[in-house]
């Protein structure tokens, strides 16, 4: 370690990063950078979850590398003690900054926690993944409540990360000022000019190259199921599953209104709707015994409980056990999807909407139970009564 001269650096050029610290480091960037680009919007969550993989594979092998990496990417090596750093950072203050091969004491501490940040972002990323969408390694082990949660906690890790990397960058573009070096061409080619004699770590370049490969390699492994995928095995929990339909059902319950599909409320909902026809919503049923059987057996058969469809796994989810609704539209995720966050005021009062079970007004695939997003439209408010919305 030497102090700034003041000077353009003359000197010779010594190996600081070995390769695979450079790969991680790159690879990094640009899978977080993927992740956050593609975080807002359900369309790419694929994408998100390729981005995450990346990441998480590539943290796993960082916590070995610190421990039998070359000289400079070992932890222990920029493992300051508290002092250093304060020490450090008031010399900045005064334009005297010592100069670090590898990470200063403030750099160091900022690896760690962007590290540590990384970790919980990847953790908390699975936790969503098994219990909101029903996906991942996680998939069998956490509700969709726990998952719904945890939502909010990775949220705000990638968000702290975000300002670590602010700071990062901060502290680079300083350093690389005071210093009069391209720290980013560093961590690129790995070289820095020492004035002196330092010798090179040792370049690793083979462990390198194999790491680039299993960690895009470890990560696509993911998305075979793409490849693989048939009816019995969907790559998405609920792609190409055929809803059930019952033609006494539709008639019977499409006559005054939509046929609900039976995936939108769980068994006992209909179980009890069924066994109260003569005070349904304040019109009576009245179906001979017959087709209420045959009407109520089609019912529980593919209730929500059942899982089969996402509105049924979602709705289903968040029905607390000792709940019986009877309107779907009163259930904890319906009432989620479709308050003013998602729907503005107006549509309800809306010519074309009138009432919120008239799924049909705003999702074209209502009546095969799927309620894709690709397939919601908000209905156009066109009379003069009608305000449009915000
Ligand atoms: C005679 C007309 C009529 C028939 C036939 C009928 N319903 Fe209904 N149903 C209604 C009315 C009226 C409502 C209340 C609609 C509203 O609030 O907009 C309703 C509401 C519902 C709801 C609640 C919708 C919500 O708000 O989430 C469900 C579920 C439902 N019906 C299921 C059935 C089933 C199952 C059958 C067949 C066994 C059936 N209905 C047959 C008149 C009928
Ligand atoms: C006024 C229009 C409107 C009506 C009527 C309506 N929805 Fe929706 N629904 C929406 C909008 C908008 C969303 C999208 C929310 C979002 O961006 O996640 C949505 C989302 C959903 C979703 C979640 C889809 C997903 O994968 O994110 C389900 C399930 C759903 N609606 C079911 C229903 C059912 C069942 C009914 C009838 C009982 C209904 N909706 C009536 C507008 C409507």
């Amino acid at each position: 370690m030497s102090t700034s001269n003041g000077n353009v650096r003359s000197g010779s050029s010594t190996l600081v990063w070995d390769l695979p610290t450079r790969v991680f480091h790159w690879v990094l960037v640009v899978s977080f950078a993927i992740a956050w680009l593609t975080s807002e919007n359900d369309r790419f969550m694929y994408a998100h979850v390729y981005g995450g993989y990346v990441l998480f594979c590539l943290l796993m092998f960082r916590l070995v590398w610190g421990v039998y990496g070359s000289r400079h990417a070992r932890f222990h090596s920029f493992a300051h003690d508290w002092s250093s750093v304060t020490e450090y950072l008031k010399a900045l203050l005064n334009g005297q900054a010592e100069r670090y091969i590898g990470h200063n004491p403030a750099g160091g501490w900022a690896i760690f926690l962007m590290l540590l940040l990384c970790v919980l972002a990847s953790i908390s990323g699975l936790i969503v993944l098994g219990g909101e969408e029903g996906h991942g390694p996680f998939k069998h082990l956490i509700a969709y409540d726990i998952g719904e949660n945890a939502k909010e906690i990775h949220e705000f890790l990638a968000n702290a990360m975000i300002a670590m990397v602010g700071l990062h960058l901060a502290g680079v573009v300083v350093e690389s000022v005071i210093h009069k070096e391209n720290l980013i061409w560093a961590m690129l080619s790995g070289r820095k000019t020492v004035e002196k004699e330092e010798p090179s770590v040792r370049a690793f370049h083979i462990i390198g190259a194999v790491l680039l490969i299993t960690v895009l390699g470890t990560a696509g492994y993911y998305f075979r199921g793409y490849v693989v995928e048939s009816d019995a095995v969907p790559f998405k929990p609920y792609r190409n599953v055929k809803l059930a339909d019952n033609t006494t059902w539709r008639k019977e319950c499409g006559e005054c209104h939509l046929a609900f599909h039976p995936s939108l409320l769980p068994a006992r909902s209909w179980e009890l709707m069924m066994k109260q026809q003569s005070d349904h919503f304040g019109d009576a049923l009245e179906l001979d015994p017959e087709t209420t059987n045959e009407i109520t057996q089609f019912l529980v058969e593919n209730s929500a409980d059942k899982g089969t469809s996402e509105p049924a796994h979602k709705i289903n989810a968040r029905i607390k056990p000792d709940e019986t609704p009877l309107r779907v539209t009163e259930t904890r995720y319906w009432k989620r999807k479709h308050s003013a966050e998602f729907v503005d005021e107006v549509y309800w009062k809306s010519e074309k909407v009138k009432s919120k079970a008239n799924c049909g007004a705003c999702h074209l695939d209502a009546n095969t139970g799927w309620f894709e997003d690709s397939d919601m439209r908000l209905p156009k408010l066109s009379t003069k009564s009608e305000e449009t919305p915000r």
